[in-house]
C-alpha cells in the first residue's frame, strides 16, 4: 500500500500543463482535507480546517478569475453553466464564512463542516462533468497550458501540507483574513495572465 498524503503543489507534472488536471488535482487535496480535519482534533484540527479554508479561497478564486470566464466565453452554452456554479460558489462560500466563525472545538462546527462537504463536493462534481470535460474537450494544449499557468500562480498562495517555518502561526498571522487571501491570489493569478 503506497502512503497516502495529500497532494502538494507540484508534486504531479502532469498536472502541470493542463488545468484540468490541475483543477482535478485540487479537486482531490479539497477531499483530503476534509478527511483530515474530520480526523484530528485540537490544535491538529484547527491547523488542518486553516488550510482548508485557504484552498477552498484559493482555488475557488482561481476559477472564478480564470476558468468561469474562460468557459463562459469558449463553450456552447457556457453562460448558463457558469451562472450555475456561480451559485453554487456562492452557496459555499456562506458556509464557509459561517464555519470561520466558530471554533473548531464548537459543538456545531462538525455540523457546518459537513455541509460545506457535502456543497463541495457536489459543486465540484458538476464543474468537472459540465465544465471540465467540455473544456478539454474544446482546448488546444497551448490554451490548457495557459490557464495552467494562472491557476498555478493561485496554488501558490496555499500549501496543502504544513512546512516547518511557512505554516506557523506566524505566517498564519501575517496572511491576515480570508478577504485578503483572495485579494493576494487576485493580483497572483492577473500578473500570471499578463494583465494587472
Ligand atoms: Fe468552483
Ligand atoms: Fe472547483
Amino acid at each position: 500500500m503506497p502512503e497516502t498524503h495529500t497532494p502538494q503543489a507540484g508534486d504531479d507534472r502532469a498536472a502541470d500543463d493542463d488545468v484540468v488536471a490541475l483543477l482535478m488535482r485540487q479537486h482531490g487535496d479539497i477531499r483530503n482535507l476534509f478527511d483530515e480535519v474530520e480526523q484530528s482534533r485540537g490544535e491538529e484540527r484547527r491547523e488542518a480546517f486553516r488550510r482548508l479554508v485557504r484552498l477552498l479561497a484559493v482555488h475557488e478564486t482561481a476559477e472564478e478569475e480564470v476558468v468561469h470566464p474562460f468557459a463562459r466565453r469558449s463553450l456552447p452554452g457556457g453562460e448558463q453553466v457558469v451562472e450555475d456554479r456561480l451559485a453554487e460558489e456562492r452557496a459555499a462560500t456562506e458556509t464557509l464564512a459561517a464555519l470561520d466563525e466558530l471554533d473548531t472545538e464548537d459543538p456545531k462546527f462538525m455540523l457546518q463542516l459537513m455541509k460545506l462537504r457535502k456543497d463541495v463536493q457536489e459543486h465540484a462534481r458538476a464543474e468537472e462533468r459540465y465544465e471540465f470535460t467540455h473544456i478539454r474537450r474544446s482546448t488546444d494544449t497551448d490554451g490548457l497550458a495557459t490557464l495552467a499557468k494562472a491557476v498555478k500562480a493561485a496554488e501558490a498562495m496555499a500549501p496543502t501540507r504544513p512546512h516547518p517555518g511557512v505554516e506557523s502561526g506566524a505566517a498564519n498571522v501575517a496572511l491576515g483574513p480570508v478577504a485578503a487571501l483572495v485579494d493576494r491570489t487576485k493580483d497572483a493569478v492577473r500578473t500570471a495572465m499578463g494583465k494587472d
